[in-house]
């Protein structure tokens, strides 16, 4: 039995590894509400990343960090607030969970460390400058990082197109944007929370033990293809 720490394991892609995982893993969430299951293999901390300190956990084999922003406005409409606030959730909290779990993640069987960026760091898109700054720092990290703890520590991130998550409703919010969104893809689709779980599952595997310091898009071919 692996012991897995998620950040933000209450809803969205989190949620749906947290699910995926308890019934053959140990799972520690860290999030400000409760995840809706209790299960015997779960321990809920409830707490902000940002603001409070995080728990001691004796043993641990995987972090997932899945705390992140969705903040969309013409670069104008962007306070410098907003560059630090996007900054903040999406990478300074992954760095300061890495810091404060790395020691007893070293010790772990296969260690290894998942994080999340987005589409729009490698497709320009308007209005995307805030959280695309932010993810292109947690895509540095991860390279910094896979080499710097290459014999150690995996490190991977995921980066998903839209996703129908809590962070994605206003995006999603009817059914012509549903409409719109499944036609803006080239292989005709967007993501379930479920997908995504399902590629960290594989990162954070045996399987994957050859792989590490990369960035995973899934796409539905918004990125990959032109047609
Ligand atoms: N959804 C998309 O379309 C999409 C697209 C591209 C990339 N991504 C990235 O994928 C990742 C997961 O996204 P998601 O859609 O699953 O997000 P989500 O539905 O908003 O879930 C985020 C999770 O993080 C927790 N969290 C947020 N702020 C926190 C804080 N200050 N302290 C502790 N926990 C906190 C939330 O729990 P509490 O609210 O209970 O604290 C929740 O469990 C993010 O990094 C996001 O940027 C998402």
């Amino acid at each position: 039995m692996k012991n897995i720490v998620i950040i933000g394991g209450s809803k969205g892609i989190g949620n749906a590894i947290l699910l995926q995982q308890l019934e053959t893993n140990a799972v520690y969430n860290i999030s400000r509400n409760a995840p809706e299951i209790e299960h015997a293999n779960l321990k809920h901390f409830s707490l902000d990343v940002l603001q409070d300190a995080l728990p001691e956990i004796e043993s641990i084999d995987t972090l997932i960090y899945c705390p992140g922003s969705i903040n969309l406005k013409p670069i104008g409409s962007l306070s410098i607030e907003d560059f630090r606030t996007d900054f903040e959730i999406n990478v300074i909290g992954a760095v300061k969970a890495i810091q404060k779990y790395l020691p007893t993640l070293k010790k772990g069987t296969d260690p290894s460390i998942v994080l999340f960026s987005t589409v729009a760091v490698k497709l320009g898109m308007p209005y995307h400058a805030s959280i695309a700054t932010a993810k292109a720092g947690i895509e540095g990290l991860v390279k910094s990082l896979g080499a710097e703890l290459a014999s150690v520590v995996r490190i991977n991130a995921i980066a998903p197109t839209i996703t129908e998550t809590t962070l994605a409703a206003g995006i999603l919010r009817n059914d012509r944007m549903k409409e719109n969104m499944v036609e803006r893809h080239p292989m005709k689709g967007y993501l379930k929370p479920e997908e995504v779980a399902s590629m960290a599952n594989f990162l954070i595997s045996e399987n994957a033990k050859s792989i590490s310091g990369q960035i995973f898009e899934m796409d539905y071919g918004i990125v990959t293809f032109k047609i």
